[in-house]
């Protein structure tokens, strides 16, 4: 039932400088893939068949990336790189699966996600941000797997002193794998959380969460808040949290980014010796 996701692209990446100047920061590399890449393979191995990007200004790099090239498959075959020509071809989605739509304007998450609304139909779909980056399992097919209808989001337990970066809800029921949503609340202070645990970038949601975006006000950081929307449904739609059994890394800090570039390469049977020596060597 849920074939669709969209992928919220158009953040400016700030960060990031100067690295993201001219370059999405959705194409920054763990080990030798881009970040949005890693994010569409785990929608792919759920089961996704349409991939809906929601982008900005500057961001064509991330089009070129998920269409031919030409020039570099012809080469590749040339020089009988068969390896590297396979790679390139299978990670293409195939005519018509990935669309493209611009949010003209950073008006925060509720607004990018409200802007694919033409494209998805009566079912339920996934979002996923790139900057989540999750070792491991799929989070999104453990999420539909878990899915039974109304709103999704993939939930980590967080340091108390971090709420204030994360969407925070008030837990009802919880059987240490689906914990029932009971309250949500985007970035408060720790003082203020109702819990510590938090809302990573991973979310599957119904078709009436655009209707309501559609007068959406705005709420933290003066964005439209995608957290205040899903807020709004409690008590009339069901909303779950599910606790994934993946490692997640922050890709949108530089700390995030620099753990998941050793974890992925440790996880990587080409780099791992070569990369554990000289950690070990490195680090007295
Ligand atoms: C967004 C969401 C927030 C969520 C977070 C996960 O915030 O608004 O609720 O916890 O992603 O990474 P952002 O990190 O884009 O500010």
């Amino acid at each position: 039932m849920i074939k669709k996701a969209i992928f919220p692209v158009g953040g400016l990446g700030t960060r990031f400088l100067p690295a993201t100047k001219a370059m999405p920061k959705e194409m920054l590399p763990v080990v030798d893939k881009p970040l949005i890449q890693y994010a569409v393979e785990e929608a792919a191995a759920a089961g996704i068949e349409e991939f809906i990007f929601v982008t900005g200004r500057n961001k064509t790099a991330i089009e070129d990336h998920f269409d031919h090239s030409f020039e570099l498959e012809a080469a590749l075959k040339a020089k009988g790189k068969s390896d590297a020509l396979s790679l390139v071809k299978a990670m293409m989605r195939g005519p018509g699966a990935v669309q493209y739509v611009r949010q003209q304007q950073a008006a925060g998450l509720g607004h990018a996600v409200w802007c694919a609304r033409h494209l998805v139909g009566d079912d339920p779909v996934a979002v996923l941000l790139a900057d989540d980056l999750i070792l491991g399992q799929s989070c999104v097919r453990e999420m539909i797997e878990a899915y039974d209808g109304g709103n999704m989001v993939a939930v980590m337990d967080v340091p108390r002193d971090q709420t204030g970066a994360y969407g925070i809800i008030t837990p009802g029921g919880d059987d240490g794998h689906v914990v029932d949503v009971r309250g949500l609340v985007e970035k408060p202070r720790p003082d203020k959380a109702p819990s510590t645990i938090g809302v990573v970038g991973r979310y599957i949601i119904t078709p009436e969460v655009f209707t309501t975006l559609d007068s959406q006000e705005r709420g933290a950081g003066g964005e439209i808040q995608l957290t205040d929307a899903l807020a709004k449904q409690i008590g009339s739609t069901p909303f779950k949290g599910l606790r994934f059994s993946g490692e997640r890394f922050d890709c949108g800090s530089k700390i995030g980014f620099l753990q998941a570039n050793i974890a992925f390469g440790l996880a990587d049977g080409a780099l791992e010796s070569d990369l554990r020596d000289w950690i070990t060597k490195r680090l007295p």
